[in-house]
C-alpha cells in the first residue's frame, strides 16, 4: 500500500513572518491526520526556519533544486550535502520551470537526481508535457523520454527511493487542472512503463499529480488508482487550502 504524499512547492514565495504562520498552520492542521505524508519544499534561505519549526512534527521538508556537483567552484549553487545539513528529506528535481526557464536538460536533471540520491535525499522527479506536446499526441513520448534519462543514469531500481511527480506544464499555475481521467491515464502509463522493467518498484512508486491541484479537486484526483499524492504550488501558500488537500489524502 502506497502512502500518499502531499508536498507544497512554495516556489520563490515567502518571507520570515509569513512562513512562520504558514509552517505553524500546516503543522497544526495535519497533526491529527493519518495514513498520509505532508511536506513543504521551501526556498533555500528558509530551510533553517523550516527545520526549526517542523522538527519532530509530522511535516517533512525539502528544497526545490540542487546542484549536480558535490562541492567546489560553482558560484550560487547549493549541494545535496548542504540540504542534508538542514534536515531535508526531499528535493524537487526537473520542475518544468527549471527545465523551461533555466534550460535544464533531461541529462542535467538525471545528474541532479543522482546527486540527491547519493546524499540520501529523496528526489521528487518532475515530468510532464507542454500543451503543444499534448495536442501533438506525444505526451507519452515526452514523459517516457524524461523518465528514460533517469533510468539510463541511475537504473530502474533507483526509483524505489524516489518520488515521481506528473505535472502537465499546461496545468501549472494556470487554474486548468487535468481531468482525473487525463491524469490517471498518464500515471498509469508511467507505472506501466516502470513495471515493464521492475514490477516491484512500479507497485511501490509514489506518483504525485501536480498542476492546479486545490481543495476543490483534490479528492477526485486522489481517488484515482495511480495518483498517490500531489505537488502543490499556489494552494500550498494558503494554510486552509493545503491542509484540505492533505485531509483528502488520508487513508
Ligand atoms: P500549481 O503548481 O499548483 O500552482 O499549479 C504546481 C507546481 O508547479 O508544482
Amino acid at each position: 500500500m502506497r502512502t500518499k504524499l502531499v508536498a507544497g512547492n512554495w516556489k520563490m514565495n515567502g518571507g520570515l513572518a509569513q512562513n512562520k504562520a504558514l509552517l505553524e498552520g500546516v503543522m497544526a492542521g495535519v497533526a491529527g491526520f493519518n495514513g498520509m505524508q505532508a511536506a513543504v519544499c521551501v526556498p533555500f534561505p528558509y530551510l533553517a526556519q523550516a527545520q526549526q519549526a517542523l522538527a519532530g512534527s509530522k511535516v517533512a521538508w525539502g528544497a526545490q533544486n540542487l546542484s549536480q556537483h558535490d562541492k567546489g567552484a560553482y558560484t550560487g549553487e547549493v549541494a545535496a550535502s548542504m540540504l542534508l545539513d538542514f534536515g531535508c528529506r526531499y528535493v524537487i528535481v526537473g520542475h518544468s520551470e527549471r527545465r523551461s526557464l533555466y534550460g535544464e536538460s533531461d541529462e542535467l536533471v538525471a545528474a541532479k537526481y543522482e546527486a540527491a540520491q547519493k546524499a540520501g535525499l529523496t528526489p521528487i522527479l518532475c515530468v510532464g508535457e507542454t500543451l503543444e506536446e499534448r495536442e501533438g499526441n506525444i505526451t507519452e513520448q515526452v514523459v517516457g523520454r524524461q523518465l528514460d534519462a533517469v533510468i539510463a543514469r541511475s537504473g530502474v531500481a533507483s526509483l524505489a527511493k524516489a518520488v515521481v511527480a506528473y505535472e502537465p506544464v499546461w496545468a501549472i499555475g494556470t487554474g486548468k487542472t487535468a481531468t482525473p481521467e487525463q491524469a490517471q491515464a498518464v500515471h498509469a502509463f508511467i507505472r506501466g512503463k516502470i513495471a515493464s522493467l521492475d514490477k516491484g518498484v512500479a507497485d511501490g512508486l509514489v506518483i504525485q499529480y501536480g498542476g492546479s491541484m486545490k481543495a476543490s479537486n483534490a479528492a477526485e484526483l486522489l481517488s484515482q488508482p495511480d495518483i498517490d499524492g500531489g505537488l502543490i504550488g499556489g494552494a500550498s501558500l494558503v494554510v486552509e487550502d493545503f491542509v484540505a488537500i492533505c485531509q483528502a489524502a488520508q487513508r
